[in-house]
């Protein structure tokens, strides 16, 4: 392995990081963390769908391109923990061996989608949060095996992004699911502004940026998400609590941000500000269906395993 020093002349020199002999201790044990971040977005982005499907809640004819999305979160999935397995960790256990909360997956996840609006959402406005953080993972990482893995995967992410729209416009287009898709809008805008964490002038000290595993911060990567996603918006007629300042050329939401959110009514406060330590320890408590939804790919394993043990 490297020295510190080394390390960051390697990355200073534009060179690729492509084994563990090419890391430092420090450069391992962040690109470990950013990539279980990965692994867990992408098989809970799998896991997410499936009780909808299960309980009919999307019109038959999406069923096989919903199918197709979650093969799609899977195989990421599986990239990302062979990656981790790479780099030494046991991925078998980080799958079947660990307690919900233990998860590293975005808060947003765990939060129950009961309506077609808000699964369509889930494409339109998470499946896009997600490209826009693994775009600049593409564009800029140091470690070479995650830029190869990419090429794939953003190429399915942008098949889910348009499928997310397609059904975003579908129930722009029918004044029956007008007002439906207005209130999943309502809370899973804030919700997906909240994905790209702490702003900068918080987070001083990013050790990602600083062992380029991601090349734009925080408040740059949710400002490009805030260009697509507004106008696309507006465009649909919806109202939506953000507009670009013609001066800066930069997006500002009209709400204190961050502010307190009522995750069993799904309602943000906007009259409420909090601080950012009280959001970060709603996200340690993980939301409402987190232990259900590790529960479905977990369940298999624990029934097998009790199968083996009465054998
Ligand atoms: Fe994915
Ligand atoms: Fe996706």
């Amino acid at each position: 392995m490297l020295t510190e020093e080394e390390l960051v002349q390697r990355i200073a020199d534009g060179q690729l990081v492509e084994s563990v002999e090419h890391m430092s201790a420090g450069y391992l044990a962040e690109l470990k963390r950013i990539l279980l971040i990965s692994a867990d977005t992408e098989l809970l982005g799998a896991v997410m769908y499936y009780p909808n499907l299960i309980a009919r809640r999307v019109p038959e004819k999406t069923v096989g391109a919903f199918l197709a999305v979650i093969q799609d979160e899977l195989g990421h999935a599986h990239v990302d923990y062979r990656m981790l397995e790479d780099l030494g960790e046991d991925a078998d256990h980080l799958v079947y061996g660990r307690a919900p909360q233990e998860f590293k997956h975005p808060y947003a996840m765990d939060m129950p989608y009961d309506t077609f609006a808000e699964v369509a959402l889930v494409g339109a406005f998470m499946d896009r949060a997600g490209y826009v953080l693994l775009s600049d993972v593409f564009e800029h990482t140091s470690y070479f095996p995650w830029r190869r893995a990419l090429v794939k995967v953003n190429k399915e992410e942008s098949f889910h992004i348009n499928f997310g729209v397609r059904n975003l416009r579908l129930l722009a287009s029918d004044p029956d699911t007008r007002a439906e898709t207005q209130r999943a809008i309502d809370w899973m805008f804030p919700l997906t502004v909240e994905w790209f964490g702490l702003p900068d002038d918080l987070k001083t000290h990013d050790k990602q940026l600083r062992y380029r595993l991601k090349g734009c911060s925080n408040d740059q990567l949710r400002q490009t998400w805030l260009s697509q996603v507004v106008p696309l918006v507006e465009e649909l007629g919806f109202e939506v609590p953000a507009r670009l300042d013609p001066g800066t050329h930069r997006y500002e939401l009209d709400f204190p941000f961050p502010c307190a959110f009522d995750e069993q009514e799904k309602r943000w406060d906007f009259d409420n500000p909090v601080t950012w330590n009280d959001v970060i320890t709603r996200w340690k408590c993980r939301g409402p269906a987190n232990a259900r939804l590790v529960e479905i790919f977990q369940a298999g394993r624990k029934r097998l395993d009790a199968l083996r043990e009465a054998a």
